[in-house]
This record gives C-alpha cells, sequence and structure tokens, in this order.
C-alpha cells in the first residue's frame, strides 16, 4: 500500500526548521568522530527519547543527530543521544545504556544492520518501541518502523545522470569506461544504492556501449567498508594503475555516496594520467563534495533533506509514543511540506516487511545547487562561492 501527499514547499517553515536546529549540535563529542553521549531536554510528561547515531566521522550523520535532537527537544521531550564511532561494539552497549536509562523510544541508525538483533530483543522485552533511522535493521521482529529516503532512487538518480552525461542512447559504435564504488556491506542500504545505478546501466555493458576495464561489476567487488574514504581512494588507485596506466580513458565514476566520491576524486587526481574531465557521482550534500562540484572535480550529489527525515521521525515516534498505530493517514495528518510515501512492500528485514516512510531525494549539480540547497534554506553561500551547512 503506498500514499503519497504533496503539500507547497513553506519556505518561511523549513528555514526556521533549519535555523532553530543550528548551533544545536551535541555537546561532549569529540572531533575525531569519538564515541559520544549527550542528554537535555525537559522531558514531555517524563517521556525522553534514546538516540543512537553511528559516527561523526561522517558528515551526515552530525546533521542528523543534531536535527533530531532539537525537533524533539522543541517539543518538549527529553533526549539522549549517542554516537558509536562506527563501531558496532559500542553502539551495543550505547543502546543498551538507553534501555537502562528507561528510554520511552529509541531511534536507531545501525552501523552494522546484522548486529543489532540481540539488544533490540532486549529493547522489546521492555516494551521499548524502535524506529530504524535511515538504515534498515535486519533480522529483528523489534522494530516497529522504518525511515528512510527510497534508497533504490538514489542509485537510479545516479545511474540515469551519467547515462543522460554520456549520452549512451545515441552513442552509436562509440564506447565507454566507467568504474563503481559502492557502499558499506553491513549497510542495508549499500545493495539498494548500488542496484539502482546498476539497473540504470547494465542494459548498456550488456550491449558493449558501457566498458569497466576493471571487469567489477558486483556489489562485492566494489564496496567500501564503513563507507570509508581512505579505503575508497586506495581502491581507486589500484584500479586505475591496473588498468587504466596504458592511456586508456576513464569517463564515468559511479560513487555511491560522498564520502566514497571524495576518495575516489583524490585518486583520480593523484593517479590518472587522463586529461578529459571524468564524470563522478556521490550521494548527501556533505560540504567537501559541495566545494568539489562548485569547483569541477565531482558532478553530482544527490541530496536527501535530513531536516525532513527528522520531521517525519519525530511525527511518527510522537504517534507511537502516544499509543497510535501510524500508517499512511500520519502523511495526511502531519501535513508535512515535502513528498512522503508510506510503503509496506519494500523493505523486507528478514522477519517480515517493515512499515516505511520514504522521503524523495533530489539531484543537485553546479546548476541548480543554488536553488536546491541556498534557497531552500538547508545551506549559506559564503563570500568564497562555498556552501555551509545549516544546522
Ligand atoms: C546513508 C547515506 C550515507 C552513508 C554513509 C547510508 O546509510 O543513507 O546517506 O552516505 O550511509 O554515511
Amino acid at each position: 500500500m503506498k500514499a503519497k501527499k504533496i503539500v507547497s514547499f513553506v519556505l518561511a517553515g523549513i528555514m526556521a526548521l533549519s535555523m532553530a536546529a543550528c548551533g544545536s549540535g551535541s555537546s561532549g563529542s569529540s572531533s575525531n568522530g569519538g564515541a559520544s553521549k549527550t542528554t537535555s531536554g525537559s522531558g514531555k510528561a517524563g517521556k525522553t527519547v534514546g538516540i543512537s547515531m553511528p559516527t561523526k566521522s561522517l558528515e551526515r550523520w552530525n546533521r542528523d543527530g543534531s536535527y533530531l535532537k532539537k525537533q524533539f527537544e522543541d517539543k518538549g521531550y527529553k533526549v539522549e543521544l549517542t554516537y558509536s564511532d562506527n563501531k558496532s561494539a559500542q553502539q551495543n552497549n550505547d543502546i543498551e545504556g538507553l534501555i537502562a536509562d528507561k528510554v520511552d523510544i529509541l531511534v536507531v541508525a545501525a552501523i552494522d544492520g546484522e548486529a543489532l538483533s540481540q539488544v533490540l530483543g532486549q529493547a522489546k522485552e521492555a516494551n521499548i518501541p524502535v524506529i530504524s533511522y535511515d538504515r534498515l535493521i535486519m533480522n529483528t521482529d523489534s522494530i516497529s518502523y522504518y525511515v528512510s529516503f527510497d534508497n533504490y532512487t538514489v542509485g537510479k538518480l545516479q545511474g540515469e545522470y551519467i547515462r543522460d552525461q554520456l549520452d549512451l542512447d545515441n552513442a552509436g559504435d562509440k564506447t565507454y569506461n566507467i568504474e563503481f564504488t559502492g557502499g558499506d556491506p553491513a549497510d542495508n542500504n549499500a545493495g539498494f544504492f548500488f542496484n539502482g545505478a546498476m539497473d540504470v546501466l547494465k542494459p548498456y555493458i550488456d550491449k558493449g556501449t558501457l566498458k569497466v576495464p576493471s571487469g567489477q561489476t558486483e556489489f562485492d567487488q566494489c564496496a567500501t567498508a564503513q563507507w570509508d574514504t581512505a579505503t575508497a581512494m586506495k581502491r581507486f588507485q589500484n584500479i586505475l594503475g591496473s588498468y587504466y596506466s596504458g592511456g586508456t580513458q576513464l569517463d564515468a565514476a559511479l560513487c555511491s555516496n560522498d564520502s566514497t566520491a571524495l576518495g575516489v576524486t583524490q585518486a583520480i587526481e593523484s593517479d590518472y594520467a587522463g586529461k578529459n574531465s571524468v564524470i563522478i557521482t556521490g550521494q548527501d550534500g556533505d560540504e567537501a563534495n559541495l566545494k568539489n562540484i562548485v569547483d569541477g572535480k565531482q558532478s553530482m550529489t544527490v541530496y536527501k533533506a535530513v531536516a525532513n527525515e527528522a520531521v517525519v521521525t519525530l511525527d511518527l515516534a510522537v504517534a507511537i509514543m502516544n499509543g497510535e498505530k501510524p500508517d499512511d493517514k500520519l502523511i495526511s495528518s502531519s501535513g508535512w511540506s515535502f513528498d512522503c510515501s508510506y510503503d509496506t512492500d519494500s523493505y523486507d528485514n528478514g522477519t517480515g516487511k517493515i512499515p516505511s516512510y520514504l522521503l524523495v531525494p533530489t539531484v543537485v549539480t553546479k546548476d541548480n545547487m543554488d536553488k536546491e540547497l541556498v534557497d531552500t534554506g538547508y545551506y549559506t553561500k559564503g563570500s568564497d562561492g562555498y556552501l555551509k551547512a545549516v544546522g
């Protein structure tokens, strides 16, 4: 069952949300992406929300954490926010701590989607509902709902961008070279991104219009543990050294997100001998990548408005804490100023299909960056021409 609602975009509202979130960053954080915990808020009817984020070392989760915290606190809830330094054992401990603190609901973005069944079993025993945030948590029936973006479409948009830039439908006998960089195999999203892109591009590989000199077209061959920039860079340097050193031209590098795109861009800068500009995709709108887009080093990013993901999570969590059983009607009753669909088919975590609220991603390039990111209030533009995230 799918339901969708579009209401007009309310700039002022988004600005207010964004500005409100600004400066709410969690105190007590370490600067090196380390584990941290912040507790605050007055507590609506004594209710506390436990939020478990993966890491501060990947830019977007800092924005997610601070938007979520601000959203709940503004409604009077107390918030406990943890970051687990991309260490799965640490996230288990952090969630155990939140359960011991008797939070009323858990919002969890998993580091390893397969590694939380046991601790979330404890949450279930303690009657604490769990919202799987952005990344689907696998093999546990303790999850009530999933809030994310349409992850398959993220990859599809990346694939379509490459298809259109290379004009593959009109290539005739011309052939192009492409390489793929995927995400973390422990993250359920990574396969959706990769498959979305591959479903667009594979027909051209099959036809011979697109060639993959490394031969690496399977997700497992292209994956990047922990979405790590240096790991993506090293793998790509190896590919360039092994398959492109003899003057072979690289036309496109499909990268599933911005942290991997950064590594691939660095590898191309240091180890690619060709003079052409390589099409490079990304996802998230991380500041360093937006700078690269402005500077012509990265071609696009798929932007996901995490401020809106936080809004959906807030309204869903409040409904659950009020004893409701939210469904598609949450969308109409909430009056969100952005698109969201309710999907009960697409995400099966191994114990059954998890009802999902899915937001809509947007392609951002140099040409529409100001319109999509600055005019909407998500970023400000500095006098140097580069963007800075609000929140
Ligand atoms: C998120 C992406 C992000 C990646 C690495 C994924 O689960 O959906 O937005 O780029 O994790 O942080």
